[in-house]
């Protein structure tokens, strides 16, 4: 697929995927970094006297609560703010009345559609990529581009199933995952280290396998940490746990000891109040929240010696103010180092912005599954021709 910006795109009707998938809260939206991501793309295209009609999804929609719950409107007000020329908003994802408000779209001006998921109501057509509805959303249009990096590694209908039907291109924000991405993947500074964390070892192993053989230190932290504790033979109580991969795991170790590094202490719930742990005294009845004071300052030495930096995941249970101390500390460590910084997966960007550590990486991916999806696989669905 072609970067939109290497063709020529003039006074056309352009079908714009982006992911606008923000999260909102009493109609207002608590993190603009996806929307404001999205602008260089529209700008570019609004200069070039296009008209756009952009298309987005936000959350998922299961019933009618969440269709009301889930929608772009507040978006819509954002983009006003941003944007100076005509935006409309419609209401309708399909059906006559948005191909009326299409039609009636001028050049240089903008018709935001309402959550394409409002489709998934009935029979998920968006979802399970229907080809009435691609083939419907790209009747609108002259050329698609997706600019929806987060959800490239979808197979839906508004950025997969549509590339059939228009001649379709990628966006500037995808080119920035891009460039990003394959210079971690292909490029990385050394010593490189690969900070893991998230709940679920079952979600990280495919990546973790990925990403052992180009870097020099793996750290884990988190729930997915549980499972490398177990698997060398030390007690983690009743800490999550994935029983499955402790093989796999157990063979990681094996052939890569010198990379893997495991916490040492931790802060647990025991019987419900907090208490401090070595690795070596935890109990039956200990649950790990936390990495502790003495697996900071080692982590914090690897960190001084390396040159790039991914993050994925978080290292506790940071939502808790109890148990954000590692996370928190990690962050500031990795923020105040000299390396090159790349933040990938939602929760570790989100702990970013929620703990305050805003613009102080070289790199923050807008994408969760599709970040982990890319460097997997080095490519994705929706961004193949
Ligand atoms: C994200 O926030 O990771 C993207 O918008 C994708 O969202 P999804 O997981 O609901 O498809």
């Amino acid at each position: 697929m072609k970067y939109f910006k290497d063709s020529i795109i003039e006074n056309k009707k352009v079908i714009l995927r982006c992911d606008l998938n923000v999260t909102i809260k009493d109609n207002v939206i608590l993190d603009d970094t996806k929307i404001i991501k999205s602008l260089d793309t529209i700008n570019y295209l609004l200069n070039n006297n296009n008209s756009i009609i952009i298309l987005s999804h936000l959350g998922k929609v299961k019933t009618e609560e969440d269709k009301i719950k889930n929608t772009l409107y507040p978006v819509y007000l954002k983009l006003k703010e941003l944007i100076n020329t005509n935006i409309y908003f419609s209401e309708y994802t399909s059906g006559e009345e948005l191909k009326t408000l299409s039609n009636k779209l001028k050049e240089k001006e903008i018709l935001l559609v309402e959550n394409t998921r409002h489709e998934d109501l009935i029979d998920k057509k968006e979802s399970k990529c229907n080809d009435e509805l691609s083939k419907y959303w790209a009747s609108l249009g002259e050329v698609f581009i997706n600019d929806a990096f987060g959800t490239s590694h979808r197979c839906h209908a508004s950025n997969y199933g549509i590339k059939k039907y228009l001649p379709t291109y990628y966006g500037s924000l995808i080119n920035e995952e891009k460039n990003k991405l394959d210079e971690l993947i292909n490029n990385p500074e050394k010593p490189f280290l690969v900070v893991m964390g998230g709940a679920k070892v079952e979600d990280k192993l495919m990546l973790i396998s990925e990403l052992l053989p180009i870097c020099d230190n793996l750290i884990v932290g988190g729930g997915i940490a549980n499972t490398f504790i177990h698997a060398l033979g030390y007690n983690v109580g009743k800490s999550l746990l994935s029983l499955e991969n402790v093989d796999e795991i157990k063979e990681l170790i094996n052939k890569y000891k010198e990379k893997i590094i495991i916490p040492i202490d931790f802060y647990v719930s025991y019987n419900d109040s907090k208490e401090y742990r070595n690795l070596d005294e935890l109990k039956d009845e200990d649950i790990i929240f936390d990495i502790g004071e003495k697996t900071i300052e080692k982590y914090s030495e690897i960190i001084n010696n390396s040159n790039t930096v991914f993050i994925n995941g978080t290292v506790g249970l940071y939502e808790n103010k109890d148990y954000e101390y590692g996370t928190k500390t990690l962050l500031e460590k990795l923020s105040n180092s000299n390396a090159k910084v790349f933040v990938g997966g939602g929760d570790a960007v989100t702990a970013t912005n929620k703990l305050g550590f805003n613009n102080t990486f070289y790199y923050k991916s807008t994408g969760g599954g599709a970040t982990l999806e890319y460097i997997i696989n080095k490519n994705m669905s929706a961004l193949e021709d």
